[in-house]
Parts: structure tokens; sequence; C-alpha cells
């Protein structure tokens, strides 16, 4: 393994999911910058290649459905022969559907949703942890809906909530059992990436839209990847080594309202 020895995560070995897009791959760029050896996990293949492309260090991918336990083994699996174990997870994959309001949502779109964000996020934990080394970092990306619900998103608010009990669970069970593994909830706020922009085709409008939106924030705009993704190699580093059970809001004051 052709480790780097200079940056924030020097060294460590992070697995990003949902890496084929938005906020996973630029979590993904910076890691790599700051010297961490990356394993991306994604359904979309061909985001994978393009986020790869984007890394100058270690780089592996594998085709995971956060949904699927026996994915997530093999992942798990794979890693461990490549890498020895892992230092750092973030659980970024996650969808958001249209017309989530409790007057809409059915069984199946609420199923779907939580299949992903938050059944996904587990098993990513589940599966993990046993590989995981000491001083290791279990990062989940959370939202700002976990605060500050959103009528239309029935799903997507409640299981983004859901990511906090999972989060804090997780955190107090690692600590106490002298794990040194960590395990903290970034809650951003809207961010500039496709999701945000497939929810607003269904506008009449949707620039406007957006700009209707930006103005919510005190900070008068929405955010961006980057924005987030300084917080996970904040998290993920020795930087934060007392940080834990932790929800961290990047959202442009929105919550504080
Ligand atoms: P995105 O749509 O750009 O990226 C999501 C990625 O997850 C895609 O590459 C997609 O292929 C992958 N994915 C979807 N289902 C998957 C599955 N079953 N298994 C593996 N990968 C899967 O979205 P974005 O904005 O980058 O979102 C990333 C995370 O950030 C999500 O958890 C989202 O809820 C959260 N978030 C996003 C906000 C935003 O405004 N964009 C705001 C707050 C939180």
């Amino acid at each position: 393994m052709n480790v780097r020895k200079v940056g924030r995560v020097a060294g460590k070995v992070a697995l990003v999911t949902g890496a084929a897009s938005g906020i996973g791959r630029q979590i993904a760029v910076r890691l790599s910058e700051q010297g961490a050896a990356l394993v991306l996990a994604d359904i979309n293949p061909a985001g994978l290649v393009e986020t790869a492309a984007l890394l100058a260090g270690e780089r592996d991918m594998v085709n995971l459905d956060v949904g699927s336990e026996p994915a997530w083994q093999d992942a798990v699996s794979h890693v461990s022969k490549r890498f020895g174990g892992l230092d750092v997870l973030v659980n970024c994959a996650g969808i958001a559907l249209n017309d989530d309001n409790i007057a809409n949502c059915t069984l199946a779109m609420w199923e779907k949703v939580m299949s992903v964000n938050v059944t996904g996020a587990f098993l990513g934990c589940r599966c993990c942890l046993p590989v995981m080394r000491r001083g290791g970092s279990i990062i989940n990306i959370g939202s700002m809906r976990a605060f500050a619900a959103s009528a239309e998103r029935l799903s997507y608010s409640t299981s983004k909530s859901a990511l906090l009990g999972l989060t804090r669970s997780i955190a107090i069970h690692c600590g106490r059992a002298g794990l040194e593994i960590r395990a903290n909830l970034i809650c951003p706020g809207g961010i500039n990436t496709d999701l945000g922009s497939r929810l607003m085709l269904n506008e009449a409008d949707p620039a406007a839209a957006t700009a209707r939106e930006a103005a919510e924030y005190p900070l008068g705009r929405l955010g961006e990847p980057d924005d987030v993704a300084w917080m996970a190699v904040y998290l993920a580093s020795d930087e934060s080594r007392f940080v834990t059970g932790g929800s961290l809001v990047i959202d442009g004051g929105f919550t504080a309202q």
C-alpha cells in the first residue's frame, strides 16, 4: 500500500459511500488531498470512475448498494484484504424524493428512503466496525432536516432524525467499550449538488425556486460540497479526538432562526 506521510489524515484508510457524486465525491477529494487512502463506494460505477480521476493518492472502488448486507460484507472483506483495516467510514449515500408529505408518501416511498438513508448507515457501521482500527472515526451524513423538518420531505426528515439516534448510540457504545472509535453526524443545510437540482425539477421555475430557497438562509445562499468536506476532514483527523456523539450543523445559519 502506498501510504502518504503528509496531511491531516495521512496514513488513514477511508471508505466513503455516495462517492460518485456531490458531497461524497468532495469528501473523497479532500480526504485524499490530506493523505488518506480512499475506498470509493456507490451504485454508480461511471460516477466512481470520475471521482477516482480527481484523486492523486491511493484509491480503490467498490460497487456497493448500501441497503444490502451481503454487498457490505463483500466490500468490507475486500477492504480488509487490500488495506488490512479501516480508519474512517463516511456514510454519505442518501436519497430524497418529491411528493414526500404525509398525504402523498406511500409505504414504498417510505421504505425506499429508509432503506438507503437509515438502513444503509446502520449496515455500514455494523459491518465496518469489526475491521476499524483504534483512533477510527465514523462520520454519518445527516441533514439540518433532523432539526427543522420539512412538510414536503416526510420520510427524508424522519430518516435524518433517525441518524441522530443511530450515531449517538454507536458513539456511546464505542466509547464505553474502549474501542477508541468515535461517531459523529454532520447535518448540512441545502448544498448545491445533483440531489437538490433533481428535486427542483418538480418546480415550475427551478431557478426562481432555488433563489427563494437561498433567501431563507441568513447567509443568503446555499452551501457548497466543500463546506461539508472540510468538516469531514476535521472529524476524520485526530484533531477531533474528543468529539464523539456530536451533531454538527453546517447550514448558513438556517436552524439558528
Ligand atoms: P447526490 O445525489 O449528488 O449524491 C448521492 C450519491 O449517493 C450518488 O452518487 C448516488 O448514486 C449514491 N447512492 C444513492 N443510493 C445509493 C445506494 N443505495 N447505495 C450506494 N450509493 C447510493 O447527493 P448529495 O447532495 O451529494 O447527498 C449526499 C448526502 O448528503 C445524502 O445523504 C444527503 O441526504 C445529504 N445531504 C444533502 C443535502 C443537499 O442539499 N444536497 C443537504 C443535507 C444533507
